[in-house]
């Protein structure tokens, strides 16, 4: 069975995140987006909340489940016998970024990178710029499920009464 990892933050998952998911979706028999846990930053939403909103978001695609995991990500895949990992290219900025990753992740544990180019719709969409665009009141619900958008406008909202 061939298994596509879609590793990453997901502080929140994006619509962009979702394109690449369901892209591999149609080319891989599994899917497992898993969020990569970094305990030396803490995010908006925590990882249990992260990971129930991807659950929701690709509750329609069948073969897409959601993992964790801390640590070294080639560890992750050897631990559970992967050996693909899946990223989106929004632009060649990404490309320069995920290259070093992924030359690391070959040559660490011969893991394979493959890129699947974003959405153009979704080419200048970050989970960042979207947090940071809400707190500054900008309207990000045309880059974000509606189930998202509500949780980051409540968090948002939660934020500014601090
Ligand atoms: O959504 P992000 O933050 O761009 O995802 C980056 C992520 C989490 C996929 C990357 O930082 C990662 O793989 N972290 C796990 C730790 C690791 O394996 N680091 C070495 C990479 S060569």
């Amino acid at each position: 069975m061939a298994t596509a990892v879609c590793p990453g933050s997901f502080d929140p998952f994006t619509r962009g995140h979702r394109y690449v998911v369901e892209r591999a979706a149609g080319r891989f028999d599994e899917v497992v987006v898993t969020v990569v846990v970094n305990p030396n930053k803490s995010g908006m939403f925590s990882v249990d909340e992260r990971i129930a909103l991807i659950e929701e978001d690709c509750a329609d695609l069948p073969n897409v489940r959601v993992d964790r995991w801390t640590g070294l990500l080639v560890d992750y895949l050897t631990e559970n016998s992967y050996s693909t990992i899946v990223k989106g290219l929004r632009s060649g900025v990404d490309f320069d970024y995920e290259v070093p990753m992924a030359q690391m992740n070959r040559e660490l544990s011969d893991v394979e990178t493959v890129f699947l180019l974003t959405d153009p719709r979704y080419a200048h969409v970050s989970s960042s710029l979207v947090k940071e665009v809400a707190k500054l009141g900008g309207d990000v619900s045309p880059f974000l499920s509606g189930h998202i958008h509500e949780r980051l406008m409540a968090a948002v909202t939660g934020q500014r009464k601090v």
